[in-house]
């Protein structure tokens, strides 16, 4: 999917950079910093391994579990979201099963249920939280502003929405006033997430934001200790695999000063395709 960076990449990463503040050379020869990490970058470290595989399990318990065991009883609404999600045997089957799944109150107040955008082909599948405003209008997942923003870090390291990634959320309908899910609304939506994963075959994962991390390594840590990481999410028995966490858009929107670790983000998951 990724080749050398074309012109075109490299502009988009030159404007990324320009619209985030870096309009200022300190050094009179550039530094290629890509180059620079990818030593780093092959390291096995960079790959957290499901915590069943690991001898002893959780070293220094720092790390998320990636194994997707509910942690408590599944309630009755989670049971039919999973009975209904195992029987969609396609995207616009599970589409359809969610846009009939009646167990949450947000299908309510939501004007559209978001599904997903992009293209499957690729093999690389982002994650977020739940849509917004602009999106709930449109039925489209990250096209307001955070959307745009993620666009734009994307292109800086050559992907385009259209031809490289899909990208889907949490959960598929807005929570009013677009507060953030409940942890019930994420264990709802779960077992159709997790469908999702499996029907759209994704080859590895970006987890956007901390209500996706969580969900998806089943962690309790924040997004500041997941982020920047390869974790690795198990979806069933025989099922991993390899997701990046990172920060939401919507957060480096309010904190500029975290766009230097989305930047790193962005490098490491370039890294990451590239190799293979
Ligand atoms: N934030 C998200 O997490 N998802 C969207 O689709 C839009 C904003």
């Amino acid at each position: 999917m990724l080749e050398a960076m074309t012109q075109e990449a490299l502009l988009a990463a030159l404007r990324l950079q320009l619209d985030w503040g870096a309009d200022d050379a300190l050094e009179d020869a550039p530094i290629d910093r890509t180059v620079a990490r990818v030593a780093a970058a092959a390291a096995p470290a960079e790959v957290t391994p499901p915590a069943a595989a690991r001898p002893g399990g959780r070293p220094g318990g720092q790390e998320a579990p990636a194994v997707l065991i509910p942690s408590r009883a599944p309630t009755p609404g989670a049971t039919r979201a999973a009975a209904l999600a195992a029987q969609a045997d396609s995207l616009p089957a599970l589409r359809a099963a969610m846009a009939e799944f009646d167990a949450s109150p947000l299908r309510e107040t939501a004007t559209n249920l978001v599904f997903a955008d992009g293209v499957t082909e690729s093999g690389l599948m982002l994650v977020g939280e739940a849509p917004g405003g602009d999106e709930d209008r449109l039925g489209r997942p990250f096209v307001g502003v955070s959307g745009q923003l993620l666009d734009r870090m994307l292109g800086s390291i050559g992907l385009d929405r259209a031809k490289d990634f899909y990208i889907t959320n949490i959960l598929p309908f807005r929570p009013p006033g677009n507060r953030t899910p409940t942890d019930a609304e994420v264990a709802l939506f779960l077992p159709f997430m997790l469908r999702h994963i499996v029907l759209a075959k994704p080859r590895h994962l970006v987890l956007l934001g901390g209500v996706a991390a969580k969900a998806l390594l089943r962690s309790k840590e924040g997004i500041t200790r997941l982020r920047g990481r390869w974790h690795q999410v198990t979806i069933s028995d025989d099922q991993s695999l390899p997701a990046l966490a990172t920060l939401h858009p919507a957060y480096l929107l309010r904190n500029p000063a975290a766009k230097r670790d989305a930047w790193a983000d962005l490098l490491s998951l370039q890294r990451h395709l590239a190799s293979q």
